[in-house]
This record gives C-alpha cells, structure tokens and sequence, in this order.
C-alpha cells in the first residue's frame, strides 16, 4: 500500500520504517527539517535500538523516503497522524495544536477513498470531531482510530508485533472500508496471529488512555506499598515477587523505585483526569490524582534518602546520579525522575554530576546548570554518594569493589532496586534501596 505518516517523532520515524519494512512505499512527513534530513541520512533522530539498522535496511529498498513537504502525501492510500500530544502549559489538559495543525494541512492531500488513521494519544472524543471535519472536506474518505501500544527501547518490536490492533471505526460500510484497510497494511503481523479488536472512536480513544494508567497504577501501588515497607522495616522486593507469582496480579510493572517518568504515563494519566473532569465524569478518575502523588513522593523520597545518606546535609556534597533517561535503553529525559532528582538535589546545595551512556546531551539541554560526565569512572571520582536512579546495564552490573576506587565515601543508594543490598554491605558499603530494609 502507500502510506504517508505525518510527523516523525517517537511514534512516526518508527512507525514508517516499520511500514516500510512491511513492504508498504511509505513516506514520513515532518515539519522539522533537521530530523527529516537525519532521517534520509539513515540516522534516527533519537536512541532506540535496531532502528539505525531497519532505516538502513528500508532506505536501500527505496520503499521508504522522507519530507518536509505535505504535498508528499498526495497518492498515498493510508495517511497515519502521528504527532505529539504534550501536555498544556500549567494545566493537565493535553494540547491538541499538532494534531489540529498536521490534521488541517492533510485534508489537501486526502483524496476519495483514502483513509486517514490516527495514532496519537488524544482525549475521547478527538476522533469524532476530526471524523465531522474530514466528512466536511472529503464525504468518500473515512477516519480510523488506530493507538499505539510501544515502549521506547522496544519500540521497532512493539510495532511489527504488537499484542493487540485496536481499530476505532465509524459504524457501517465506511468503518468495513476503514477495517479492510488496516488489515491489508498490518497483513504479516496479523497472519501471524495478532489480535485485532474494533471498536466506536471513544472506546479505541479510551483503551490507550485506560491502558497507560492502569500501568501507571501498578507502579504507583507497589511505590505506595514501599511506603509501608520503610516504615515496617519490610522489604518490597520480596512483596513484590509474591505477590506477582499470583497471576490474576503479575510480576510485571511492579518494580519500586523512584516512579515512572517519560513522554507517556505522566502527562497520559493527567490528560485523562483533565477530560473526564470535562465530561463530569471527574469523580471517576480522582484514584488518579493519588498515583500521580505517589509517583512524585518518591522523587522527594529519593533527596530524604540521600541527605541521611551522605550525614544529614547535602551542601557541598558531591553526589553522582547514575542514569539520566527515565528508563534505560532511551534518550529520552521528558519528565526523567533521574533528572528531576538530581536537579532538587542541585537547587539543596549539592554538587551533582550526572552520567548516562545516552542521554547526556537532552540532559543538559534541560537542566544546564547540572554537571556531566560521560566516563563512568571519572563520573564517580571523589562522590560522597552514588545514586542509581536509572537502571542501564552498566550500572546494574557496576561490582562494589570497581565503585570503591573511584568514590570519596562508599554510600550507595539504589534507586531501582536492582543491586544486591547483601554484597554491596559485605564489600563494606552503606547502602539504601527504596521499601526495602
Ligand atoms: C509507556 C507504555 O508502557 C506503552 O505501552 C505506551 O505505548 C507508551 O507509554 C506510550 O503511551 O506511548 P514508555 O513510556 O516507553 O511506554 O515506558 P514504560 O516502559 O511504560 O516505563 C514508564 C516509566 O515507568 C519508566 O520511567 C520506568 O522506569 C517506570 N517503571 C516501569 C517503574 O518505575 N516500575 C516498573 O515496574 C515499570
């Protein structure tokens, strides 16, 4: 088939190579000119792993090119919306102006019997007002609603085989046509046996939103139950195990810590507390409020545990902050707790170096003032404390022993919970993890 998608950020860049290499002819439109030329040159603008070698590998076939043009969308069958919804400056709402913007430029290359599918996270009720517009414009082209499931750092995975398609489709012969077309663009994923679901706009619009705060949920429950835990002297690591074996519960997402952060879960859950309050549908949401709170809790949490850490004052202390992405295997710093963490920690009068395998540079076009040091060992040289706030796998695997030669004082907190509190205390190191003892 030929597909445009619009905008080539997270979601789009790899989407379209993805398409690409589902043997579509595909081409990715952004207003950026900087990340379209990356883009052409086979570079991808951000860290995800495989992606340099799938553009590599779509780009020779010739199936895939990329444009700053929106006139580039013209003749294609299947036009993907793809562009961000951040949140809205002071408010939970999420702003709507990209997916106006790219949607409104569209309606010039959309021609009759074109389907247009978008895959940003928006509000409910988005797809339905866009559908009215389209129908305005281009009564023989129809609106699909298609969201997208990825995670960074398996994002290529996550969209070739995915769990589930979901399809929000108007009722009648319009939402068949839209079903006929998603299914012949998705063909090799979904013959090999990918579920696909359909549903009306508001419930496809509510899946994601429902989806990304049950996640946001979970970590929020196990980060409330490391509460208890502190103050019991628990652990709840081992909480976490048990009560993951059940599998109506499940192991995964339960891992405490200092909270989510990224481009998704924070502004997803305050989004869609912002539109159900819009709906009066508020009371319905407000358990949201509360795992918003829990998740912020533990980055105030992580400067309490520092401070005792390093004898009770963080002035003139020289504290390293392993990891600045808010998740490994990413660049991305978009609402890091790292980074929030180390900039609080910064603004109390300590001296912060930050060391991340990838994303030192979004980092410090963030937070300026913090300083960065690329060389893990040089990162660590002379630090009262280590902070162990993003879990790569080089810090994972970081052996007590190496760490005492290059820091001042050997006081470790383990922000993740992922060393091994018993070996780090036996290599004479005074550790602290997060709801574990
Ligand atoms: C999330 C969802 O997992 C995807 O399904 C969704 O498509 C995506 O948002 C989106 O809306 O686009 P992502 O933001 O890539 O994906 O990150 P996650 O892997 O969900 O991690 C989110 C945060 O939760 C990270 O900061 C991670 O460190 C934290 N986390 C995760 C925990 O603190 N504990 C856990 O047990 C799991």
């Amino acid at each position: 088939m030929r597909i445009s998608v619009i905008g080539c950020g997270y979601l789009g860049a790899v989407h379209a190579a993805c398409m690409a290499k589902l043997g579509h002819e595909v081409v990715g439109i952004d207003v950026d000119e900087r990340k379209i030329s990356e883009l052409q040159a086979g570079r991808a603008p951000f860290f995800e792993p495989g992606l340099p070698e799938l553009l590599d590998e779509v780009l020779a076939t010739g199936r895939l090119k990329f444009s700053s043009s929106m006139a580039d969308a013209n003749g294609a069958d299947v036009h993907f919306l793809c562009v961000g919804t951040p949140q809205r400056k002071g408010e939970y709402a999420a702003d709507l102006k990209y997916v106006d913007a790219a949607f409104a430029s569209l309606l010039d290359s959309v021609e009759p019997g074109n389907v247009v599918v978008g895959k940003s996270t928006v509000p409910v009720g988005t797809a339905s007002r866009l559908a009215d517009e389209l129908a305005e414009r281009h009564p023989e082209a129809v609106l699909a609603w298609n969201p997208e499931f990825l995670r960074e750092g398996f994002a290529v995975k996550d969209t070739l085989t995915p769990d589930r398609f979901v399809y929000g489709i108007p009722a009648g012969e319009a939402g068949e046509k839209a079903t006929a077309a998603l299914d012949e663009v998705y063909q090799t994923p979904l013959s090999m046996g990918t579920r696909r679901l359909t549903a009306d706009y508001a419930t496809a619009e509510l899946v994601k939103a429902a989806a990304n705060s049950f996640l946001a949920t979970k970590i929020s429950f196990i980060n409330a139950m490391a509460e208890v835990c502190e103050v019991t002297g628990a652990d709840v690591t081992i909480l976490a195990d048990a009560i993951g074996l059940d599998d109506r519960i499940g192991r995964k997402f339960l891992n405490a810590g200092v909270g989510f952060g990224g481009g998704c879960l924070p502004k997803d859950i305050r989004a869609f507390m912002a539109r159900a309050g819009e709906l009066g549908a508020d009371q319905a949401l407000t358990f949201l409020k509360e795992v918003d709170d829990i998740n912020v809790r533990r980055r105030l949490r992580a400067v309490e545990l520092t401070r005792d850490l390093v004898g009770g004052s963080l002035l003139g202390k020289r504290i390293t902050v392993l990891g600045a992405a808010f998740k490994p295997n990413s660049d991305d710093v978009r609402d890091s707790p790292a980074l929030s963490i180390a900039a609080q920690l910064q603004l109390q009068g300590a001296d912060v170096t930050v060391t991340d395998p990838e994303a030192i540079e979004g980092a410090r076009r963030r937070f300026p003032e913090i300083a960065y040091e690329a060389d893990l060992t040089a990162a660590m040289s002379g630090a009262d404390a280590l902070l162990l706030l993003t879990e790569w796998d080089e810090y994972k695997n970081l052996t007590p022993e190496v760490a005492a030669k290059a820091v001042g004082s050997k006081n470790i907190l383990d922000g993740r919970n992922v060393i091994d509190p018993a070996t780090w205390r036996a290599a004479g190191w005074n550790y602290k993890g997060i709801g574990r003892p």
